[in-house]
């Protein structure tokens, strides 16, 4: 999704909003620009290109004309397609100002034509740029106050929004604003910054505050100023930044995600820390867990699979009735729902527009609301009721790894919470998933022990134009997680089938040489002889067995044994050898694995 970034203050103003553009980069693009407010020009220095920053920085030159005040942007295009035209930021017809925007204005049609009556010239096909002409009149009407303008403006809009506007008349000061998008304003000595997100700027300032829901922010180097779209002043909510700027660094590995894959043992275990006896009030305080009737999960991509997952853990141990949704197709199918209902929403980022929007729907029904996210401040945990963070740490690569691991925690910590206050689970039972996710973290370092023979058993496949995940249980939703990171990275056809529907359609692909992943349930689950038989069936027909199991199965092409645990935890340690997979098919096709093509890391809209 777009970044966006800004920066006014004492430096030159070029550097910061490069690094931050470069830090945003995770989120995925497909072109870039910036504007810069110059100290002697009228007009404002604006470069912009389609594709990575790179090409950017080639067409800068040495002539970077002094400016302490800039906005830059990542677009990832959705209305018009990824061209130098399109690319952001969009001026007005006097060249004076520059707009940058996250999200969709849904009425920019009708806007545009009422623009266009009115004699404005558009030179992109951006729902963005009409905002640009819209400040412009705006700000003559208000004769030059442009956070004034910014309010009139957001009000016209329809849709969701992160917008940065500067002009060069006034090129100390940046305006922001936002709805349904994310914007924080970084807090420094003499300077200040503006973005999608801390990354942007951690290396400059730990200190931020966040805007609400259509708030402005009128910022110069000096002074940072919050209203409501009335223009009524609102009280600053700063906050500390926790994450160091390290952590967001590759840190020697060849790819973030493969740093992120060797980082989950830390992640599960720092997720786990204080929270095995229980979830403390720190967590819980905003939510009346008792009484409730049933659970609805609501998350997308892999966030869904945890919550899957999730779905076997809290129906066993708390005996309730637990619906997985994916957010996209939730709301609208008009679902039941009432104060009874507890609704976990699950995202990393927690920014995913179709969550969100789920999310709202049902809180707006009553639903008591639960989240379970990555990103502390991000707009999902703060619409709910209550929230438990999931300690994963910055996830850079678009592929989700140790966010996955953390979720699935989540799901047993909550599953763990309500049986325990339901009084669903025995003593043993209690004591035993304690113990069973203390040991988690040690047996998933045991697994990345294997990555390189597993790095190489993946070259073996090379030339193969599908794979098949197979699972039951909690194994079919590790199956469809296998197969989702095998799409994202190897863009190769890939599906996980639950092994009990083979025989029901999906076992017609299996041809001679079929390489099929058999997620094999624990040992000792009444369902191991099931997979067992599913595994002949398919070889049967030619396929070629890759088994992930904790016994030795003889009757497996290729075994990668994994530690025993408890059988719903097991995705937890299934879930790294098909990340290695994934990672080593991507490397060996050439694909660009942290940011795989046509997808962000967070999706901000519907
Ligand atoms: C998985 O590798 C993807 N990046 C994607 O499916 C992701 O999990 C999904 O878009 C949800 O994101 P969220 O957790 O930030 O809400």
């Amino acid at each position: 999704m777009c970044g966006i970034v800004g920066y006014t203050g004492k430096e030159l103003a070029l550097t910061p909003v490069l690094e931050g553009l470069r830090k945003l980069e995770y989120r995925g693009y497909d072109s870039a620009g910036i504007a810069l407010a110059t100290t002697t020009g009228h007009k404002l220095w604006i470069q912009k290109r389609a594709g990575k920053l790179g090409n950017l920085e080639e067409i800068l030159g040495s002539t970077i004309p002094e400016s302490h005040s800039g906005i830059g942007h990542t677009r990832w295009a959705t209305h018009g397609g990824p061209t130098d035209l399109n690319a952001h930021p969009h001026l007005d017809n006097d060249g004076k100002l520059a707009v940058i925007h996250n999200g969709i204005i849904e009425n920019y049609l009708e806007l545009r034509l009422v623009l266009e009556k009115a004699g404005h010239t558009f030179k992109s096909e951006t729902d963005s740029e009409s905002v640009a002409h819209l400040l412009s009149d705006a700000r003559k009407q208000r004769k030059g106050d442009l956070a004034a303008a910014m309010r009139d403006v957001c009000r016209q809009l329809r849709g969701s929004f992160t917008l940065l506007a500067i002009h060069s008349d006034d090129p100390g000061r940046i305006v922001g604003a936002r709805r349904n998008s994310p914007l924080v304003v970084g807090i420094g000595d003499g300077e200040n910054f503006l973005a999608s997100d801390v990354s942007a700027f951690i290396a400059h300032t730990k200190r931020a505050l966040e805007l609400g829901q259509d708030e402005v922010a009128d910022v110069t180097g000096e002074s940072i100023v919050i209203t409501d779209l009335t223009g009524k002043i609102l009280p600053h909510n700063e906050f500390e930044i926790s994450w160091d700027a390290s952590a967001a660094e590759r840190g020697g590995f060849e790819h973030f995600m493969l740093k992120e894959i060797f980082e989950q043992p830390k992640a599960i275990a720092d997720t786990l820390l204080g929270r095995i006896q229980g979830l403390d009030e720190e967590v819980t305080k905003g939510i009346n867990l008792a009484g409730i009737e049933k659970v609805v999960i609501v998350a997308c991509g892999t966030a869904f699979h945890a919550g899957l997952v999730g779905k076997y853990a809290i129906e066993k141990w708390a005996n309730i009735a637990v619906d997985v949704e994916l957010a996209s197709e939730y709301r609208y199918r008009d679902p039941s729902v009432d104060s009874n209902t507890l609704l976990i929403a699950i995202s990393q980022s927690g920014e995913t527009m179709d969550t969100l929007m789920a999310m709202r729907y049902a809180k707006e029904r009553g639903a008591r609301v639960f989240a379970v996210c990555n990103t502390n401040g991000s707009t999902i945990p703060r619409e709910s009721d209550a929230v438990l963070y999931t300690r994963a740490g910055p996830e850079v690569a678009v592929a989700s790894t140790k966010a996955f691991e953390t979720q699935l925690v989540a799901m047993y910590l909550i599953g763990l919470h309500l049986g325990r206050i339901r009084g669903t689970m025995s003593q043993e039972l209690i004591a035993e998933i304690e113990h069973e996710l203390s040991e988690l973290p040690a047996k998933v370092e045991q697994i990345l022990e294997t990555v390189e023979p597993l790095r190489e058993l993946t070259r073996r496949f090379n030339s193969a134009t599908s794979m098949l995940f197979l699972g039951r249980n909690v194994g079919f939703p590790t199956a469809l997680e296998g197969a989702l990171k095998l799409k994202e990275l190897a863009y190769m056809h890939a599906e996980g089938f639950a092994g009990g529907e083979l025989k029901h359609g999906p076992i017609a692909l299996i041809e001679v040489g079929t390489p099929v992943v058999a997620i094999m349930p624990a040992a000792n689950s009444l369902l191991a002889e099931k997979m067992a038989s599913n595994i002949q069936e398919v070889k049967a027909r030619g396929a070629v067995v890759i088994a992930i199991a904790d016994i030795d199965l003889p009757a497996a092409d290729y075994l990668v044994r994994i530690p025993k645990t408890h059988e719903f935890l097991q995705p937890v340690l299934s879930v790294v050898p098909l990340q290695i997979i994934a990672y080593e098919m991507a490397i060996v096709r050439g694909n660009d694995v942290d940011q795989p093509r046509n997808l962000a890391k967070s999706v901000t809209v519907e």
